[in-house]
């Protein structure tokens, strides 16, 4: 239904939230702010972070979408009423945002460049430290050390997401953070190269007897062998899981004369001339190596055990950079001491030192240690599958432009506890155009209710998901002026469904 009251052309440049149950001040309706910055930014033909697929005014669809690549794309400077137009808050300082634990400088310029005013710490926060101060910021940063409990979310009046720039979440209580109405984001797969690359180099290792020849050079023997040494060329590498890091693998074992058997549990096309295996047995009974990358789940529990490890073929290796638990090790320990494994490339384990330092991996920790450590031809490395500079920086890349994309677009693709909504970018020529996010609880009617409020506006576009008791709406309302801004934002605020609702314009 077309808009019939004010004029619709005036532009606001307003972001204002409201959120429910957590005491706020209320938004400011100011169209008189400053977003030079976000301005000069775009003029400079800066990246503008758009939700995936919206790219040339096509519709996206959050569903079709994948979860975790966002991406980046450059705007050409002439194209103006096509260029995503960034819908920003009326003051851009007020964006505020902690980075905690040392994250890259890469990120912080990407935010800076948004005029957003960040504070960069080095350490990680204490429970206490952080209830006292995260009141003030609108977006927290951390990688695998700062906590973030209940408590803390009870205490973030202002939070709209969190930012983990690392791969897991586990240091984020996740549903005390949808409860929130607060997203959370990571990057999970910006380090698959970095493990695929270290598999390459352990598989020539590995056959090279180089961390036996190494360790025996570093205690001033010369021990000249070429007996049971082998050329990578021309073996098989049997690569269990092909997600991103066994797919990249593939191709990179291929580069090198290898021939490629993958297992997987779902049917997956091949890269090159890689072949997938229906049953595992295959693939253990006619590979040179075998290396795991499959995540952490029951069913990957213990995986290669006694009988997986006998149905190995002789003097072949088995690698594993994926979770600790894939691998029953105390069976790898005895497969390895009869000698029917040849060697073994080992990064994780069950249980992991929480901390760097000497006698941190004794068999203290999973009673196997001593053992597995006086085994001929194993390469064992703590848990640095992933730690690569390059991964570092494709984390900080990655983790910002979602949270980019979430405070200035409200896309929350990507996020691992919230619903995953986009909307296309509003363009420079979509004038007038204001944007409803509206988190709230997944209860019957919400909708609806939200759908009363808006029945008199022009609803250009709009979509929902929801997830688990958490649900998210975009709407893209036309020509709302100041009062119907004003008025459909009290009315929003007021259902009984409201968890967070903000406004960009
Ligand atoms: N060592 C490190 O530092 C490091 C770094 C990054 C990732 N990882 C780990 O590597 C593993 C793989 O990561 P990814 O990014 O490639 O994951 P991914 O999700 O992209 O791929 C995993 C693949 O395993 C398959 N799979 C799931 N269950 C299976 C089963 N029972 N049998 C066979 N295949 C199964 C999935 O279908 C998928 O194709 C994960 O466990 C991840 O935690 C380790």
């Amino acid at each position: 239904m077309a808009h019939t009251n004010g004029n619709g052309a005036q532009s606001h440049h307003t972001q204002a939230f409201h959120r429910t149950s957590l005491s706020f001040s209320p938004p400011t309706f100011n169209g008189a702010g400053s977003f030079s910055g976000m301005m000069a930014a775009q003029a400079a033909h800066v990246p503008v972070p758009v939700p995936h697929g919206a790219a040339g005014g096509q519709s996206f669809s959050p569903t079709s979408a994948s979860p975790s690549h966002g991406r980046s794309i450059s705007i050409p400077a002439g194209d103006h009423a096509s260029r995503p137009r960034l819908l920003t808050p009326f003051d851009q300082g007020d964006i505020k945002i902690l980075l905690l634990e040392n994250i890259s400088q890469g990120a912080v310029a990407l935010l800076r460049n948004q005029g957003y005013q960040v504070d960069h710490v080095t350490k990680a926060w204490s429970e206490e430290e952080l209830i006292e101060k995260i009141g003030d910021y609108h977006v927290i940063g951390i990688r695998s050390k700062t906590r973030l409990t209940a408590k803390v979310f009870r205490k973030a009046a202002k939070l709209l997401s969190v930012g983990c720039f690392c791969i897991g979440t586990n240091q984020v209580d996740l549903e005390a953070a949808a409860k929130a109405g607060v997203p959370v984001f990571n990057s999970p797969f910006a380090n698959s190269r970095s493990v695929a690359e270290l598999v390459i180099g352990e598989m020539i290792c590995l056959s090279r007897q180089l961390a036996d020849r190494t360790l025996e050079m570093r205690a001033g023997e010369w021990n000249k062998v070429s007996k049971s040494c082998y050329e990578v060329r021309g073996k098989t590498l049997g690569i269990v899981g092909y997600g991103h890091i066994g797919s990249q693998l593939s191709v990179l074992a291929e580069s090198m004369g290898m021939s490629v058997l993958y297992y997987d549990v779902v049917p997956l096309m091949p890269l090159g001339t890689a072949r997938q295996v229906d049953a595992i047995e295959d693939l253990l009974a006619n590979s040179d190596f075998v290396s795991l990358h499959v995540p952490e789940l029951p069913e990957t529990r213990n995986m290669i055990s006694t009988a997986q490890l006998a149905a190995m073929k002789k003097g072949s290796y088995l690698l594993n950079n994926a979770r600790g638990t894939v691998v029953d090790l105390p069976a790898l320990v005895e497969s390895l001491e009869t000698g029917h494994l040849g060697g073994a490339a080992i990064d994780v384990y069950p249980k992991e030192p929480a901390a760097n330092g000497p006698n941190t991996f004794t068999d203290n920790l999973n009673g196997f240690e001593s053992r597995l450590r006086a085994c001929k031809n194993v390469i064992l490395t703590p848990h640095i599958g992933g730690s690569t500079e390059e991964a570092q920086k494709m984390i900080g890349t990655e983790v910002a432009t979602a949270l980019i994309r979430y405070i200035n677009f409200g896309a929350s693709t990507g996020s691992v506890n919230f619903p995953e909504v986009a909307l296309r970018a509003i363009t420079e020529g979509d004038k007038g155009m204001t944007r409803l996010c509206y988190v709230h609880n997944n209860v019957p009617g919400s909708l609806k209710a939200v759908n009363e409020i808006l029945a008199d506006y022009n609803v250009e576009k709009q979509s929902s998901d929801s997830f688990r008791d958490l649900a998210y709406l975009l709407a893209d309302v036309a020509n709302l002026d100041q009062a119907d801004l004003r008025e459909v934002y009290d009315k929003i605020t007021k259902t009984k469904a409201n968890i967070l609702t903000r406004v960009l314009s």
